[in-house]
């Protein structure tokens, strides 16, 4: 066989707490291969901060967390969906727990050693568990080791996926996922791997956004190669902001973010004047759930043109605070921000992605032998908004989920036959490395600009036309250059992007994350918008009308 085709019983794209827990769900019963496209903990989740939700303490209810939930969710989270992921959370908690997950501990009023639990916006109880302020680095430093060591699960990093395989796209008679091909950024070839399952755990699209609390590898990739593939994908329009993140005048890189947790434990929101304004917007002042906050801000810095606005927990003990924020308080501090001492500033960032690749309860896409797992996939637990931390519990309760259904179908999928090599034979290397530079850039840019946390029609369209135009240099482009790594992720921005616009374009109504001030009334029916491949009316419809 030549080096350049691999064959796996399941492979997992992706390395995050999706990819990481379910490789070790299934490494008992079959050979896994899980890849990374950098580092295997440059993921969202190594960034995670606030925790995990979840229902351990008596006072709290299974039933209040879905409440909670469907809340936040603006009418469109799905009942069953939010039932089923809420009910699974304790015991997904108890395996993290079991592989080793040092989630904090504090001794309670009774004298015995409990889990804290800390609390985050649209939460009516304490319930997030988390390992200080840097729980995915826990996480993911847990079960890396656990998959470094076993030997049924290669971990492959610095290879990109560029696209999945499919009977339907080779034109053979067989109608699954077959596999992927992958780029390794080494030796700059593209290698074909096949397998009897092919998992998408590739995260979310942040960085579709100028400024993001993402990690340079939240590049939508996953919910783009599942798109070309065929399966259709729900919600794209409902992109959460994070209200706080770090300022800091040259914020080109990833935005810091300032936990959630803060204000669960007290944190004020601040005019640059010193005035607390939440209590103007909602009752729940600063925990509100995040569109509501996020909006506020937004409305505030607009109306007063400043830069930032602040956030003040400085009424907190030094050692509360150095205790229960240990990370943030560094950063902060090598920012030149003491928040023992004075409030921080803060502005909203591009944070997470609500729609995705549409799934059913066990992961399973659209396409057979194709999964999509965590941050990728729509699977109707958020709605028009996610509650903060339900996103970690969605990971761990749909990869254990899709490992359950996978598993009986292990002795039954045969391996695919033997893949054609990826054809580059009518490619050359490329001489105008600036363009992907540049249009990366734009598509940034424009998307910060015209379709964020307030959006108009007017906006939206013309956001429509300028990625019309940057798909149509991108593709172009792709079609006559070798594949990069910048250049696959540049394609699946702007793939999704459009995506994006035209969920956006519509949305006739103001709903959770998606606000838009034509249609600032939200329907009495609340529907989601699912875009399908091959249904290219409604793209065509788009394009004719914004072309006139
Ligand atoms: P990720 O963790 O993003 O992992 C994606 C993986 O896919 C990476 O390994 C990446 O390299 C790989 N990949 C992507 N594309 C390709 C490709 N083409 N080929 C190969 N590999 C690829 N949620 C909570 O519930 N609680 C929190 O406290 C919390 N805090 C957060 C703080 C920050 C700063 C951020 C950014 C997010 C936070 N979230 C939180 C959201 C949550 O962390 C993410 O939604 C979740 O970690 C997503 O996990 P995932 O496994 O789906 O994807
Ligand atoms: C945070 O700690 O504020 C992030 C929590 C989340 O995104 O769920």
């Amino acid at each position: 066989m030549s080096p350049l085709s691999i064959s796996t019983d399941v492979l997992i794209i992706g390395s995050g707490a999706a990819g990481l827990s379910i490789a070790l769900e299934l490494a008992e019963h079959a050979s896994v291969t899980l890849l990374s496209k950098a580092a295997f903990d440059s993921s969202s989740t190594q960034y995670a901060q606030g925790g995990i939700s979840v229902v351990l303490d008596d006072e709290d209810s299974l039933a209040s967390h879905i409440d909670d939930t469907l809340i936040a969710g603006a009418g469109l989270g799905d009942p069953d969906t939010v039932e089923f992921v809420v009910s699974e959370g304790p015991s997904r908690i108890a395996w993290l727990i079991e592989q080793g997950v040092p989630f904090t501990q504090q001794v309670d009023n009774k004298g015995q050693l409990q889990y804290h639990l800390t609390r985050e916006g649209g939460h009516s109880h304490r319930r997030v568990i988390h390992a200080e302020d840097a729980t995915g680095r826990a996480i993911v430093s847990t079960l890396a080791a656990k998959v470094k060591a076993h030997p049924r699960i290669k971990l492959l990093e610095r290879r990109i996926a560029v696209d999945l395989i499919t009977g339907a796209k080779l034109n053979i008679p067989i109608t699954r996922c077959l596999g992927a091909y992958i780029l390794n950024k080494d030796t700059g070839q593209v290698e074909t791997f096949r397998a009897r399952f092919t998992l998408l755990a590739t995260g979310g699209a942040g960085k579709v956004y100028l400024y993001s609390s993402n990690p340079e590898v939240a590049t939508g990739d996953g919910i783009a190669m599942a798109w070309r593939a065929g399966c259709r994908v729900a919600n794209l329009e409902f992109i959460q902001f994070h209200p706080t993140c770090l300022y800091y005048p040259d914020r080109q890189h990833q935005s810091f973010l300032i936990s959630e947790a803060v204000r669960g434990e007290g944190g004020k929101l601040r005019l640059p004047d010193g005035s607390p304004f939440m209590h103007r917007f909602d009752p729940r002042e600063e925990l509100a759930p995040r569109d509501i906050v996020a909006r506020a801000i937004d409305h505030e810095m607009k109306r007063l043109g400043c830069d930032c606005v602040f956030l003040d927990i400085s009424h907190q003990s030094s050692s509360f605070i150095t205790s229960h924020f240990p990370t943030i308080y560094q950063r902060c501090l090598q920012l030149g921000y003491d928040m023992v001492s004075q409030p921080i500033p803060v502005v909203p960032s591009a944070h997470y992605t609500c729609g995705g690749v549409m799934t059913n309860q066990q992961g399973a896409t659209d396409i057979d032998g194709l999964y999509a797992v965590g941050e990728v996939a729509h699977t109707g637990l958020h709605g028009a908004n996610r509650m903060a931390s339900n996103s970690l519990l969605e990971c761990l309760v749909y990869a254990h989920s899709a490992a359950l259904d996978i598993l009986p179908q292990l002795n039954e999928v045969p391996l695919p036959p033997e893949l054609p090599p990826w054809d580059e034979s009518r490619v050359t290397d490329s001489d105008e490395e600036v363009v992907v530079a540049h249009n990366w850039d734009e598509l940034r840019r424009f998307m910060w600009d015209y379709v964020g946390i307030v959006r108009t029609t007017k906006r939206l369209q013309r956001a429509k036309r300028r990625i019309v135009l940057l798909q149509g240099e991108i593709e172009e482009y792709y079609g006559h250059f070798r594949v990069t790594s910048d250049l696959i992720e540049l394609r699946n921005l702007a793939m999704v992007a459009e995506l994006i616009i035209d969920s956006a374009l519509s949305r006739k109504e103001s709903r959770g994350l998606h606000y838009i001030l034509d249609y600032p009334h939200q329907l009495d029916k609340a529907e989601n918008t699912i875009l399908t491949p091959n249904d290219n009316s409604f793209f065509t419809t788009l394009r004719t009308t914004n072309s006139g």
